[in-house]
């Protein structure tokens, strides 16, 4: 992804992983008339940035952050991920880029439960097409980063809500994404756990480099993060 040809955000010695310019997102809710969700956002985030995103229920967080981690279109504007423009890119490129790009971590953690904690984080590795032998070893290797070694053979449903979230984390770094989408990954979590969480997503960007996009209604959440922006009425005002 760190590629001499990446654009940089002018003034800064720093590669652009995402950019938005003008996003307006609607929906059609079975009706003929359209809804608009997100209104012109513009929004830039640099290599190793951990931003947090606050704002209230129906803001349009989520929305945001399903645009950015290209798992929906903006119904106008453009859209940079990764050094591409993706408005003009078919679903099957769409798909490629966020497979090697991205990692979601969402509030509920989304795991197989009836598969073991190394097999939920070895799936995205299996999607990508890794030798068997190399996809356990890095998945050991993320389950014992994440402090779940001992728990690694057990089944996802056994596990507590925190060390859910945890492989969740691991699986959302199984391809050392260059950009970490989590949308309200502590929200279910008590704080000793939602501390846990942070810590590891933190450590993670820091180690390498990882953008980071983070969903939170916890203010001493975001206050630890690089910088925080507030989403409003489907705007960012702050
Ligand atoms: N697929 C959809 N179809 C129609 N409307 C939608 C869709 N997804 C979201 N919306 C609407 O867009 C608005 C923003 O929703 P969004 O889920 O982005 O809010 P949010 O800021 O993430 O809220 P929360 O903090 O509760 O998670 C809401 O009014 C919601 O009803
Ligand atoms: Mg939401």
């Amino acid at each position: 992804m760190v590629d001499a040809h990446d654009p940089q955000e002018p003034g800064s010695s720093r590669v652009v992983v995402v950019q938005l310019r003008g996003v307006c997102k609607s929906f059609n809710v079975g009706t003929a008339i359209e809804t608009e969700v997100l209104h012109g956002i513009d929004l830039t985030l640099l290599q190793g940035e951990f931003c947090a995103v606050m704002g209230p229920s129906g803001s349009g967080k989520s929305t945001l952050l399903n645009i950015v981690g290209l798992l929906d279109r903006p119904t106008s504007g453009t859209l940079q991920v990764c050094g591409a423009e993706t408005t003009a890119l078919d679903d099957r490129s769409l798909t490629r880029l966020r497979g090697h790009s991205i990692g979601f971590v969402f509030q509920y953690h989304h795991l197989l439960t009836a598969f073991t904690a190394l097999e939920n984080v070895m799936i995205p590795m299996l999607a990508a097409g890794l030798a068997t032998q190399e996809m356990r070893t890095r998945a050991e290797q993320l389950i014992d980063s994440v402090g779940l070694s001992a728990w690694q053979d057990r089944l996802a449903g056994n596990m507590s809500g925190g060390q859910q979230q945890r492989v969740a984390v691991a699986r959302a770094l199984a391809m050392t994404p260059a950009l970490l989408l989590a949308d309200e990954p502590t929200g279910n979590l008590d704080t000793k756990s939602a501390d846990a969480v942070f810590e590891l997503l933190r450590r993670f960007n820091r180690e390498h480099g990882t953008t980071v996009l983070f969903v939170t209604h916890n203010g001493a959440l975001a206050s630890r993060c690089d910088k925080t922006i507030q989403v409003v009425d489907g705007r960012i005002t702050g």
